[in-house]
């Protein structure tokens, strides 16, 4: 399959290659396919006689036909429906545990796509500002392609989620600083070494690797969008890609009508949720954010005006939960079974406020995201 890629603000088109950010306004670029040209039954059906993970959906991926992806087995997660009565009783309330992919979080998908195509555009070293869960991802797939990782994570990162960054053979430097400080380290470090800087959206293809998990939410219900879905958002890559996604399946003809996507953040680093709230194209900065979340805790995100703009035109909207609320959701979806991650608990906690306000009706098909395992922290 052919693609090309355009700047998401001002729609300029970048050539491929090595691609970064747009060269005019040095925001963000995404991927564009030659939809018009493909078959959407017939894509279907192929799909659905191929392996469940996630290079499945290849001929709408950023993959030449007869290129290897650089994998590890990510993506085929479950999707698994919640009975946890109360507040949800008259809807029908799913999970898309993404803890289960190779290094316990969805950030693997956004990686593999990445790494796949740098490694094809002949990088060998690679470097990221991380909160963990990225970091691990990027080592893991760094290793898997035999190229080099040095991550920047903040120093107050929990022991656990550092060492498995460590585990992989990463170069790991701890920084007296949030990520955003991680984020200028590694434009540095990028500069001063040639190292591909593969922070997210500073590359268009992460974002083509997490919208994967909306394709396979889609399929799993038989080709039906879901009414909403619930997302923990810090950079926002995966509410980006799950926007996309949808867009491309109705141009394909695959579903009709409009999922409402719903962010969720953590009440001290809310930035997303303050920017929709007061009708905003952009978000200003969080200062002095905290949340023990460490995936949510992004100030600011380069990619803002493209969630809000996934907000709004869904319908959906954003909600702050504490982390109270979000380690108590946890717990909840622990009770269930399923081993979430404190930004898991966060989308349970946030569709409770959701459902309590009368945002989530009866009978509608809820989807929130478990973004990483328990065992990640
Ligand atoms: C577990 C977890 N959930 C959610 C997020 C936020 O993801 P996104 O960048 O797609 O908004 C992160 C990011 O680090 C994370 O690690």
């Amino acid at each position: 399959m052919s693609w090309r890629l355009e700047c998401g603000a001002c729609g300029r088109p970048v050539p491929r290659g090595l691609a970064t950010v747009c060269p005019d306004c040095g925001k963000p670029l995404l991927a564009r396919y030659e939809l018009g040209t493909l078959d959407g039954a017939a894509l279907r059906r192929a799909w659905a006689g191929r392996p469940a993970d996630m290079w499945r959906y290849r001929e709408i991926m950023p993959i030449e036909a007869d290129e290897a992806p650089v994998t590890l087995g990510e993506g085929g997660t479950p999707l698994l429906e919640l009975e946890l009565g109360g507040d949800f009783d008259g809807l029908t309330l799913l999970v898309k545990d993404e803890g289960l992919n190779p290094t316990g979080s969805f950030k693997d998908r956004g990686l593999c796509a990445a790494v796949t195509r740098a490694v094809h555009e002949g990088a060998s070293d690679f470097v990221i500002p991380s909160a963990g869960n990225a970091g691990a991802a990027l080592a893991a797939y760094a290793a898997r392609a035999g190229a080099s990782a040095r991550l920047f994570i903040p120093e107050d990162t929990p022991e656990g989620v550092a060492r498995r960054c460590d585990h992989y053979g990463a170069e790991v430097v701890r920084v007296d600083g949030l990520i955003d400080e991680c984020g200028r380290l590694s434009a540095e470090y990028a500069e001063a070494t040639g190292a591909f800087n593969i922070s997210t959206l500073k590359e268009p293809y992460r974002i083509e690797g997490k919208k994967t998990m909306m394709l396979e939410i889609v399929e799993s219900l038989g080709w039906r969008a879901p009414d909403a879905i619930v997302y923990p958002t810090g950079g926002g890559t995966g509410l980006i890609g799950s926007h996309k996604t949808l867009s491309e399946l109705r141009d394909l003809g695959l579903i009709d009508g409009t999922t409402r996507l719903y962010a969720v953040q953590g009440s001290g680093c809310a930035p997303i949720v303050r920017a929709h709230q007061a009708g905003a194209t952009h978000a200003e900065p969080w200062r002095d954010a905290s949340t023990e979340a460490w995936g949510l805790r992004v100030p600011g995100a380069l990619g803002d005006f493209l969630m809000l703009d996934a907000l709004r035109e869904s319908g959906g909207g954003a909600v702050a939960v504490s982390d109270e609320a979000m380690r108590a959701a946890a717990l909840e979806l622990g009770a269930a079974g399923v081993g979430a991650a404190i930004e898991g608990g966060a989308t349970l906690a946030a569709a409770r406020e959701l459902r309590r306000s009368g945002e989530l009706r009866d009978e509608e098909t809820v989807v929130l995201f478990n973004t990483a395992h328990l065992l990640t922290y």
